[in-house]
């Protein structure tokens, strides 16, 4: 495995970071059961995956139970981030609403503790912005949880430029978490410079694409679990259709290249600037496997280049 600092921090990641929402399960993801996903877990720390990413909201705590269980034993060579901001009033996907004011965070991080079977998390991270916050009041809150030792550090997740420059302004935060991936290329313009100037690691998600950039779905898949919602990425309509067009490109691309299609778009993410890991959701230990020789390689200048021309940023 190697190993990437996290933006200027001290925080040294592995490249493959383990994304957790899969194993969390419903209402979001089908999964293949606790007993397959605690192995995933497991296997990911014996190939050295050091970065491991939940949020509460992820099968609505239990994706953080999983990986209190599966690393405790690990518990000091692992880090262990989280998130804060997304509340719920009934274990439903309508039912959830943003709150990163300070009484929600300063709430949810004692349950996540408590979750994790931890007495700190690693990287705490605002989940989505929540515009009737004060960026202020936000990052007051966090800045008090690592004053008292809860959290050792702390990013944002899907902030746009303008509300990372207002969060700033009111503490130092270390990542950012955006969907980064072949098919989703928006922060590059903006948002990827201003973190290389200000030393902000990218924590990259859905490196995947949730699933498609693996090149097992097609134009006629119905998707029925949250990527039929229309929450984040493109799962249906003519884009879903031109995006599939791409991926099968990819495929034949990564044929070519004695790769798999997963493998080529994961070690496509971590190439890119400022990116210190690439999170990838994973539902057994086969999956793993497989993503891991995403690492340690760059594909011949002419398949990079036709990489790059086929998933073009518009
Ligand atoms: N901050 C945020 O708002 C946010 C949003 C989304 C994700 N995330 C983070 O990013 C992580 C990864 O994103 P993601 O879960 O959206 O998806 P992803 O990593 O883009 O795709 C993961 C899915 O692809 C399938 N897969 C993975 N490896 C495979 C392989 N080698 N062969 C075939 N299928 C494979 C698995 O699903 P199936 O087996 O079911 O097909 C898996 O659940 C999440 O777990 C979470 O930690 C954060």
């Amino acid at each position: 495995m190697e190993y990437r600092k996290l933006g200027d921090s001290d925080l040294e990641v592995s490249a493959i970071g383990f994304g957790a929402w899969g194993i969390g399960g419903a209402p979001f993801w089908k999964t293949e059961g606790d007993p397959a996903s605690m192995k995933a877990l497991r296997k990911a720390v014996d190939a050295g995956i050091n970065f491991f990413d939940t949020a509460p909201v992820y099968g609505f705590g239990h994706s953080e139970e999983l990986l209190g269980k599966a690393l405790k034993p690990v518990r000091d060579r692992v880090i262990l981030a989280s998130k804060c901001g997304l509340r719920w009033s009934r274990k439903a996907l309508g039912a959830i609403t943003k709150n990163a004011s300070r009484a929600s965070i300063e709430e949810e991080v004692e349950g996540s503790l408590q979750r994790l079977g931890t007495d700190r998390i690693d990287l705490y991270q605002v989940h989505w912005p929540d515009v009737n916050t004060p960026q202020q009041e936000t990052m007051e809150a966090l800045l008090g949880l690592q004053r008292k030792g809860k959290i050792r550090h702390f990013g944002v997740s899907n902030y746009s430029l303008e509300q990372m420059k207002d969060a700033m302004q009111n503490g130092r935060f270390i990542a950012l978490q955006p969907e980064y991936n072949l098919l989703s290329r928006g922060i590059e313009a903006e948002v990827v410079p201003w973190c290389l100037e200000n030393g902000i690691g990218i924590v990259a998600y859905s490196s995947l694409a949730s699933g498609v950039l693996t090149g097992k779905y097609g134009k006629a898949t119905r998707f029925t679990d949250w990527r039929s919602k229309g929450i984040i990425g493109t799962f249906q309509g003519e884009a879903y259709e031109r995006n599939i067009d791409k991926v099968e490109r990819l495929a034949a691309l990564a044929k070519a290249s004695g790769r798999t299609a997963a493998q080529v778009a994961v070690n496509w993410v971590l190439r890119q600037p400022a990116v210190a890991t690439a999170l990838v959701g994973v539902k057994n230990a086969r999956q793993i496997e497989e993503n891991l020789s995403a690492v340690g390689w760059a594909p011949a200048p002419d398949v990079d280049a036709r990489l790059n021309e086929v998933f073009a940023r518009k």
